[in-house]
């Protein structure tokens, strides 16, 4: 019975936010200019991540982030159980054409000129159009935020099952279809990378080793690089804010920090990995790859380390270790929040959509499309929301301004 309850209120909800979606569509429909306004303090969010093996059980607790029905198809997850061995076999082939490049994005002579200080790298797929054009058109925009330039690029393998060999066949669903549409989408917005390997879920270290060396070669004189999945909310304001105290030359690797994970060893988890692939007791201490920022001298040394770790099948996981092979440690962030939310036992939905939640924060992990424009709007739009907590409240160990 409650859970009828619940369920029509979920209901109840998504009709009203969908509506308000639908109004501020309307609303906005003529492309109003990107205002930024960070507020000029902020409270430091709740207790920052506990460390340990949360991320890896995400999926098996339930406490995953909520799943929207009716959304964009979410990124590949692995299905069936997945084969060491044969990665294993193919791991020393790390080397894939990249099939659609955007030389000029780091450019002065770019076609929107000047060389970014920020630039924002999404990892996204071929069939998740909607949720690149909600990035695209709120936080992923395009230009001077502050006094800061931002750039954007999207990061992409082939689509499941589209193969390398390129077969000339025409037609919904095969290779020469994805690349014509991704093709089209990059003269539109420039902002697309693709690179000749299976865009799956293992293969995001393949993801983050190719966009590392893309950026150090094509964009070796950017100040930061932010990245992060499609489906977080990033305050790009508050970001701006965080890195405008820190020097691009120094090193640096912010975010949500897991300390001392330990991997899973239950056959039947997702996150499985064998001691024959890692046979250590704990992993490395990575950042979440839901989103985390890095400075310029941080992604040309990760690009050379990445390139002499052996590959290992999770990506987040994987960049602790080339951290770790520079004697790095990732700085734990407590306003990224890669692992999405804690619910509180009282109106459960609600404080997702509170925009005076994300006022606070700088990384949300988590979202549908539909979230990240309602957020984006509540958040920049002229009638700014009025917030219970307008003074910051000083605790722990990170705080926003000198
Ligand atoms: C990664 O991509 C390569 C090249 O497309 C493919 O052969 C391989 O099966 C993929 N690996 C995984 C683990 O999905
Ligand atoms: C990077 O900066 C150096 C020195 O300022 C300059 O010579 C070079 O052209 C710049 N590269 C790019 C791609 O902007």
């Amino acid at each position: 019975m409650r859970r009828r309850l619940r369920l029509r209120g979920d209901a109840l909800l998504t009709l009203l936010l969908s509506a308000a979606l639908g109004l501020l569509l309307y609303a906005q429909r003529d492309g109003s200019a990107r205002t930024t306004r960070a507020p000029p303090a902020l409270r430091r969010a709740a207790p920052g991540p506990t460390p340990g093996l949360r991320a890896f059980q995400a999926s098996d607790s339930g406490a995953a982030p909520p799943v929207y029905e009716g959304d964009t198809p979410p990124p590949p997850t692995p299905t069936g159980p997945f084969d060491f061995g044969s990665y294993l076999r193919a791991k020393d082939q790390r080397h894939f054409p990249l099939l659609i490049n955007q030389p000029y994005k780091c450019r002065g002579d770019g076609a929107r000129g000047g060389r970014p200080e920020l630039l924002i790298a999404v990892k996204s797929v071929a069939a998740d159009f909607e949720r690149r054009q909600a990035v695209r058109q709120t936080w992923g925009a395009e230009g001077r935020v502050q006094t800061a330039l931002v750039h954007r690029v999207f990061l992409l393998g082939l689509p499941r099952g589209a193969g390398t060999d390129w077969p000339e066949v025409e037609g919904e669903g095969t290779p020469t279809h994805w690349l014509s549409l991704l093709r089209a989408e990059s003269r539109e917005y420039a902002d697309i990378l693709l690179w000749a390997f299976e865009d799956t879920f293992f293969n995001l270290t393949l993801k983050e080793i190719h966009f590392l060396a893309w950026a150090s070669a094509y964009c070796p004189n950017v100040s930061f690089v932010f990245k992060g999945d499609a489906d977080v909310f990033v305050h790009v304001g508050n970001l701006l804010e965080f890195l405008a105290q820190k020097d691009p030359a120094q090193d640096l690797l912010a975010g949500d920090v897991i300390l001392q994970a330990r991997p899973i060893r239950k056959r039947a988890s997702k996150y499985y990995i064998p001691e024959a692939v890692y046979g250590l007791p704990a992993y490395p201490a990575y950042a979440g790859g839901g989103g985390f920022v890095l400075s310029g001298t941080t992604l040309r040394r990760l690009a050379n380390a990445c390139a002499q770790v052996e590959l290992f099948p999770i990506d987040d996981v994987f960049l602790g270790m080339c951290l770790q092979r520079l004697q790095l440690t990732p700085e734990p962030h407590p306003a990224f929040r890669t692992f999405g939310i804690p619910q509180p036992s009282a109106a459960p939905h609600l404080r997702t959509f509170d925009p005076c939640f994300y006022r606070e924060l700088v990384v949300v992990h988590g979202l549908s499309a539909a979230d990240i424009w309602l957020m984006w709007h509540l958040l920049n739009g002229r009638r700014r929301p009025t917030c219970a907590h307008p003074r910051p409240v000083a605790a722990g160990p990170f705080q926003w301004g000198p």
